[in-house]
């Protein structure tokens, strides 16, 4: 069995050849992430067999950041939260590629996602994690995992932290 490591996007991987069926996220690994990471827009994690070779195959990636949200109005936010912009993770980008889809790697991703919101939101406050998912099929996906819709119909959706506080452990590999 396969293990695998959770690593920050670097020269060594293999971001050219990485397909995961949705060219939006498929063209911002290939062609932004890492000058986003050089400028602290964001910061992208790519999952790698642990014994991989360099250029080393991505399995799977995601991107996290810090944004502002005006949660006051979301059903599922704090009450009582003040009129300005509070502060929120963002799980910005989250793709497999598509010859590992199907085998736990999304779940592995959106958990180290979770974990790594959870310490930042310990660290330096945010009410919670947010992700924008690209379609309504995609909807279907994050409410696996807790995530709710922020307005009815709408893609954007959020886990809050206390839903960030249970079960966010993982082990790799
Ligand atoms: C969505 C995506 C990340 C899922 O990754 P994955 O590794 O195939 O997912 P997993 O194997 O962890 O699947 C976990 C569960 O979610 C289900 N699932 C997978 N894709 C799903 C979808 N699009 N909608 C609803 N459920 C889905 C699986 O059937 C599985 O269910 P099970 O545990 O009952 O078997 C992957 O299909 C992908 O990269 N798609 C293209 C990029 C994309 O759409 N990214 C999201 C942008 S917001």
């Amino acid at each position: 069995m396969s293990s695998y490591v959770l690593e920050l996007l670097d020269g060594s991987h293999d971001r050219a050849g990485f397909v995961s069926g949705l060219d939006s996220v498929d063209h911002y690994l290939r062609e932004i992430a890492r000058g986003h990471m050089e400028k602290g827009v964001s910061v992208t994690r790519v999952l790698v067999e642990a014994e991989a070779m360099t250029p080393k195959a991505v399995l799977g990636y995601f991107t996290l950041s810090n944004i502002t949200v005006e949660a006051r109005e979301w059903s599922e936010a704090p009450k009582g939260l003040p009129r300005q912009a509070v502060s929120s993770v963002l799980l910005g980008r989250l793709a497999v590629a598509q010859a590992s889809h199907g085998k736990g790697i999304g779940s592995m991703l959106v958990a180290s996602a979770r974990q790594l919101a959870r310490e930042t939101i310990m660290r330096t406050g945010g009410v919670g994690l947010v992700v924008d998912a690209a379609n309504e099929e995609i909807v279907g996906y994050y409410a696996r995992y807790g995530f709710l819709r922020v307005v009815p119909k709408g893609l954007r959706m959020f886990l809050p932290r206390v839903s960030l506080e249970a079960g966010a452990e993982i082990q790799l590999g």
